[in-house]
């Protein structure tokens, strides 16, 4: 699989109560099966996107009120039983506004956590991230997909990790042959 060494993926996410964490750990195995160089960050520890260099950039994070979350919405989760640390510092919302270089011609996917259960919900946490990431200039690989958590806290539905892991196997198999095809 690895036939084409040296690319690279980042992996950014937030999580209040910890699924989003799984997913993301879980869709980073998935990149490295497909044989890229993968590091997995969560945003309130990442540096300001535009000091890291990648070649795929993939970002995750739990739906709140049907978008990313927001300071208020984070305090929210706080109040109903997330750890106070989760609400520290910026979410993928805050992260990704704040970065600065032109990113053509890079690439990214976005994946979300959430509870609805209807099969295509227009807007998520997600189907946001692809709105910003397009906005700064990147081109996204895959479509942005939901992993179901059975309440607020969790736990993950059956089998979602093994989908998340599928899901990076898919992402690292479209940015090689984007780069194939484009490099
Ligand atoms: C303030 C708040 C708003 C939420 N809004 C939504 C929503 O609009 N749609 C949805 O499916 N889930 C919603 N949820 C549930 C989250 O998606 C769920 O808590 C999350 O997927 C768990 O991931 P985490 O453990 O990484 O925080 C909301 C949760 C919180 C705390």
């Amino acid at each position: 699989m690895n036939d084409t060494p040296g690319l690279r993926a980042l992996v950014v996410h937030e999580s209040m109560f910890g699924n989003t964490s799984e997913v993301a750990r879980a869709v980073a195995d998935g990149l490295e099966r497909e044989g890229l160089e993968v590091s997995l960050t969560r945003v309130r520890d990442a540096a300001p996107a535009d000091s890291y260099e990648f070649d795929v950039l993939v970002v995750g994070a739990p739906t709140h009120a049907f978008s990313l979350s927001r300071a208020s919405t984070r305090a929210d989760a706080v109040r109903q039983g997330a750890p106070a640390v989760s609400a520290t510092g910026p979410g993928v919302r805050e992260w990704l506004a704040a970065m600065t270089r032109p990113a053509a011609p890079r690439l990214a996917a976005a994946f979300d956590t959430r509870v609805t259960r209807v099969r295509r919900v227009p807007k998520t946490a997600s189907s946001r991230a692809v709105r910003l990431l397009r906005h700064h200039g990147f081109r996204v690989v895959q479509r942005p997909t939901g992993f179901l958590v059975h309440d607020m806290a969790g736990p993950l539905e059956d089998g979602e990790l093994v989908r998340a892991t599928d899901w990076g196997r898919t992402v690292g198999a479209s940015v090689r042959e984007s780069t194939h095809a484009h490099g």
